[in-house]
This record gives C-alpha cells, sequence and structure tokens, in this order.
C-alpha cells in the first residue's frame, strides 16, 4: 500500500512535495467552494483541501481514506496543530471504507459517559490522548526492557495456571477439565515463581508479568494489571534499589525528560504514617500530622479522655466556607476509619471557634493555637482514638484538601523509598498476619524479636512511593530454615497448611537457597503517573469497570451447560 510518510512527518521544509497520507476522517468542513479535511493518523492531524472541481468521493466522519496531494505553506497558520504551518492540497481521495455514526466524539475532550467510552473502546483508542497514553506506556516497557538487559538480567516466563500465591487478595480461581473439583488459581503475582528461579541458579530475573487480584477496584486499581517484576541474588538492600533508581531515572529521563535525583530519599514507615498519615505519602505538600494529646487530654471534653492518640491538621484558609454540611461530610470520613467524629476549630481574631471550644480553657487554648501555628481563617481538624486509625483518617484528609487547595502543582514529581515497615500487622483477635507476604526478611537488628515480641519486628521490605502512589513494592526473602519455621508459628500455620499451600516451596529452600530479594513496579501505576492521569483505565487499552465488567464484550457471562458439565460444575440458584 502506497504511504509515503506519517501525517505530522511533513514540516515547511516538505512544501511543494507530492505526498499520499492515509487515516480517519477527524473532521471534515465544506464551505462551499472548499472542502477540509482534518486527516487524521497516529501520529497526529493534518488539514487536507480539496478545491473546487477535483473530483473526490463523498467522505464523513470516521472514514478511512487516502489522500494523494501537495504539501503547501498555509497562509494563516494554525497554532493548534503540530502540522498547523502546511495543508494537502488534494489531488485525489481513495476510501477504504465508510464508517456509521460514532457513538461518541473521537476528541481528546469528550463528554461521553465512561462506561460508552469502554463498550466502544476502539473508537475511544483513536483519541490522541489515550494513543499517547499507550505510546509512553510501550516506552516504559521498552525502557525497562533494554535497562533490565543491559544489567544482566534473564527474561523468564512463568505460569498463569499455579497453585495460589499469598499475596493477600481473593484468588481469581480457573476450574480443571481433567481433576473435577480441582483449580488452578491465576497468579496475583509470580512472587514463588521467581524465587524458585533464584534457588534455581538464574541469579538475576526479571519479566513483564500479567497479574490477577479479584479485589474491590479503586481509582488506581484493576483485577488484572501488569508488572514489572525482578528478583535478585546476592544483592543486598542498598544495591538493589541503586539498580531499581537507575532505571526509573531512565523512565522519566527518557519518557517525559524529566531529571531524577539519586540516591532518593528513604523514609521510615513509622514516619511516613505518623507525619504524612499514609505509607505512600505524597511529600510534595505540607499540612503534617502532629500530636495534641497532651494538650487536648486536659481538656473538659470526655471523648478526649483516656484516648490512644490525639492529632491534628491544620487546613489553611478555609474557615470562613467551612460550613456545617462540610463538617457533617467530615464526621462521616471518620466513621470510615472507626473513628466517632472529629473536632474542628476554626481560627478567628487569635481564639478558636468550634463546639468543642467551650471544653478548653484560655490556656489550653493558646497551647493548641501556637503548637499548630494556625493563622486567621485556618481550620484545625483534630481526630481521636487509636493511633493507627487517626493516623489514616487524616492522612485521607491531608490528600483531600492537598489537592482541592491546589497544593498539589501538576508536573511535579516526588519520588521516595518507604522502608522499615512492621513484619506483621496485629489483628483484632491478637493474631498476626504478615504485612506484605511470609516469606520477607526481617532487619537485622530487629530480627530478634521473632522470639519476643513479634510487634516490634520491622521487615527489610521497601515501597517506591510517587506523588503518593504506591508504584512499586519488593523486599528481601528469608533464605535460612530456621527463620522460616519461626515466621510460620508466629502467623499460626500447621503444618499441613504449609505443606499444602506451599510445600513445594518451602522443600526448595533445603537445596541451597542465595539469599536473594526483588521487587515488583505496578505497570499500570508508573504509567498514570508518566501520563499525568490518575483513572488508571486511561493507561490500560482494555480495561474493566468498577464492577470488574467488560462493557465492551460483556465478560462475564454465564457458559453453555455442556461446558459447565465437562468441568463438573454446578451452579447454586
Ligand atoms: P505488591 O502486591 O506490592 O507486591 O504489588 C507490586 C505493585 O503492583 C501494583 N499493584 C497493582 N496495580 C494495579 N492494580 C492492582 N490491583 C494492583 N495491585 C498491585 C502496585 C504495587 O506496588 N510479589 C510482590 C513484589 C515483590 O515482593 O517482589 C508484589 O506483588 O504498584
Amino acid at each position: 500500500m502506497e504511504r509515503t510518510c506519517k501525517n505530522t512527518e511533513l514540516t515547511l521544509a516538505d512544501v511543494g512535495k507530492n505526498v499520499t497520507l492515509v487515516g480517519w476522517v477527524a473532521k471534515r468542513r465544506n464551505l462551499g467552494s472548499l472542502l477540509f479535511i482534518d486527516l487524521r493518523d497516529r501520529s497526529g492531524i493534518i488539514q487536507v483541501v480539496v478545491n473546487e472541481g477535483t473530483n473526490v468521493p463523498d467522505v464523513r466522519n470516521e472514514y478511512v481514506i487516502s489522500v494523494k496531494g501537495t504539501v503547501c505553506k498555509k497562509e494563516t497558520p494554525n497554532k493548534n496543530l503540530k502540522t498547523g504551518d502546511i495543508e494537502i492540497v488534494a489531488d485525489s481521495i481513495e476510501v477504504f471504507s465508510k464508517a456509521k455514526t460514532t457513538p461518541m466524539m473521537i476528541q481528546d475532550d469528550t463528554d461521553a459517559l465512561e462506561d460508552t467510552r469502554l463498550k466502544y473502546r476502539y473508537l475511544d483508542l483513536r483519541r490522541p490522548c489515550l494513543q499517547q497514553n499507550l505510546m509512553k506506556r510501550a516506552h516504559i516497557v521498552r525502557i525497562a526492557h533494554d535497562y533490565f538487559d543491559k544489567n544482566d538480567f534473564i527474561e523468564v516466563e512463568t505460569p498463569c495456571l499455579i497453585l495460589s500465591t499469598p499475596e493477600g487478595a481473593r484468588d481469581y480461581i480457573v476450574p480443571s477439565r481433567i481433576s473435577h473439583g480441582s483449580f488452578y488459581a491465576l497468579p496475583q503475582s509470580p512472587q514463588l515463581f521467581k524465587q524458585l528461579l533464584m534457588i534455581g541458579g538464574m541469579e538475576r530475573y526479571y519479566q513483564i508479568a500479567r497479574c490477577f487480584r479479584d479485589e474491590d477496584l479503586r481509582q488506581d486499581r484493576q483485577p488484572e494489571f501488569t508488572q514489572i517484576d525482578l528478583e535478585m541474588s546476592f544483592l543486598d538492600q542498598d544495591q538493589i534499589l541503586t539498580i531499581m533508581e537507575g532505571f526509573l531515572k531512565r523512565v522519566f529521563k527518557e519518557v517525559i525528560n524529566v531529571d531524577i535525583v539519586t540516591p532518593l530519599r528513604r523514609m521510615d514507615y513509622s514516619e511516613a504514617v505518623n507525619v504524612y498519615g499514609s505509607d505512600k505519602p505524597d511529600t510534595r505538600f505540607g499540612m503534617h500530622l502532629f500530636d495534641v494529646k497532651d494538650i487536648l487530654e486536659k481538656s473538659e471534653f470526655n471523648g478526649y479522655h483516656g484516648v490512644d492518640s490525639i492529632k491534628a491538621i491544620v487546613v489553611p484558609n478555609v474557615a470562613n466556607t467551612f460550613s456545617r454540611k462540610i463538617i457533617d461530610s467530615l464526621n462521616v470520613e471518620a466513621k470510615k476509619f472507626s473513628l466517632p467524629g472529629l473536632g474542628i476549630f476554626k481560627v478567628h481574631g487569635n481564639k478558636l471557634d468550634g463546639s468543642l471550644t467551650k471544653f478548653l480553657n484560655d490556656d489550653l487554648e493558646k497551647q493548641l493555637l501556637d503548637k499548630s501555628d494556625a493563622k486567621e481563617n485556618d481550620v484545625i481538624i483534630v481526630a481521636s482514638g487509636k493511633l493507627d486509625r487517626v493516623n489514616f483518617c487524616l492522612g485521607a484528609l491531608r490528600s483531600k484538601y492537598g489537592h482541592e487547595l491546589g497544593y498539589v502543582k501538576p508536573n511535579t514529581y516526588d519520588l521516595l523509598w518507604v522502608v522499615n515497615f512492621p513484619l506483621f500487622e496485629k489483628n483484632e483477635d491478637g493474631s498476626y498476619s504478615p504485612l506484605h507476604h511470609p516469606f520477607t526478611r526481617p532487619t537485622p537488628e530487629t530480627a530478634q524479636y521473632l522470639y519476643t515480641d513479634p510487634s516490634k519486628v520491622l521487615s527489610a521490605a521497601y515501597d517506591i512511593v510517587i506523588n503518593g502512589y504506591e508504584a512499586g513494592g519488593g523486599s528481601l526473602r528469608i533464605y535460612d530454615e530456621d527463620m522460616q519455621k519461626q515466621i510460620f508459628k508466629i502467623l499460626g500455620f500447621s503444618q499441613e497448611d504449609i505443606a499444602r499451600k506451599f510445600g513445594y516451596f518451602v522443600n526448595a529452600f533445603d537445596y541451597g537457597t542465595p539469599p536473594h530479594g526483588g521487587i515488583a513496579f505496578g505497570l499500570e501505576r508508573l504509567s498514570m503517573i508518566i501520563c499525568g492521569t490518575d483513572n488508571i483505565r486511561d493507561v490500560i487499552a482494555f480495561p474493566k469497570n468498577l464492577k470488574a465488567a467488560c462493557p465492551m464484550s460483556n465478560a462475564p457471562q454465564p457458559v453453555d451447560q455442556a461446558q459447565l458439565d465437562d468441568l463438573g460444575i454446578e451452579i447454586k440458584k
């Protein structure tokens, strides 16, 4: 097929050339004697002019056509188009295929509902912004292949029909036709396989791995997603993080021309949650959490007596607009964190104003004002209760106001490692669960507490946090049997559990295990940050909606009775 170049490869330097271009009709304007066509290909749009008397077939929006013509200088350049200095004066047009009227406008700012866009995703994908996003995503993958190949990593594929991995979400399961009543799980990640690759002597592995997790969806979560997954032997934590920083540096530089200064900052988990109220802090703005227990526990408000923690944030310059309705909505937010409610103190004329102010004497009022450093028209939001809940609730409010009040500037990036997580999470019933997975290594300084107080054990785990997103996470792994046994004991796994769930994995450790560790980047999260979107579906060609369904194909659907019979499955009514 004849095509001399892509639309946006043409510039003023090409004026006078005869070209053949292809693409979709993005727009058509008929000005009587002249017909203007915006021709769109993957590279972008160029204007085609058909002069009176040139015999061309009828073309409509989204027809696929080929245009033969001459590159001409435009008298009045169009500043909005990359090719705005030139236009193609058509000699002839060939129509490859016609198009019905599309159910949505094909342009960057569309008002089509997301479900319509997902139903007609192949049309949505013609929008330049989505094409740009997918190109950036592909660019990240290209860099990953190049960078990790140059750093001596071997790309290895691992299976998708597997025994469940302990990543903490619900599995998608696949019934076996050959063994009725038995099921494979789809991998939540290649975690166990990549560790087995280390035992298998691969030393440095990577894979662009599809992962599947049946969990509640959010703006940055999909049931199937992709990890840039890595595992390495004989490297310590610093060496691993340095290699990963090199990768991120290249991604930011080569895809969006942003220079990242390395080594990146490392922040302890305890600082992240205590100061920012999040294990993935957005450190591009302040509004830090601070402790006010020493002040408010002396107030006469019963709710502040005998509580684990009382902390606050200051939201600047909003007191005048802080209505009853807003306060009610914040209290609803607090309930989501199992907190009874929030204390709201407005600052007016160097005094506090709010329903709880009456419980504070002048001295306490002054102490609260001084400690918070709040100014006229600021609001101090106070949360009280269990420390974790207080931190995470205030963290959520900090993030909300940080964005709403414009403290987060677009196209700014802050990357940091969060380190020294607790190894275990204590459940309400006193039992322990792994915060990451049961094969995460404790830090050398805290491993001793495995035998005395597991709540004090920190893990050699690290998350890469970018602009408040967890873009990746990993850890050093356990490679000695005694430590692994003790951790299984703390987690309450019986010998039968271990044998059934991952006996094959634990057995492998008996045959010579190298010290190893790894990480997985969420490719979609990284792409979202690089593309400047907060919607994960903007960086996936065919995503699921919030009900984990595909509005285009209507998956999931019931299957034929014959298929169920084959699998020995009966559906409960
Ligand atoms: P983790 O569970 O932290 O670690 O996942 C690694 C990264 O994958 C991304 N991610 C997701 N992205 C989109 N949708 C989801 N549902 C989703 N879940 C996770 C995040 C996250 O940081 N095996 C370990 C890694 C390791 O220890 O090496 C793991 O999977 O960006």
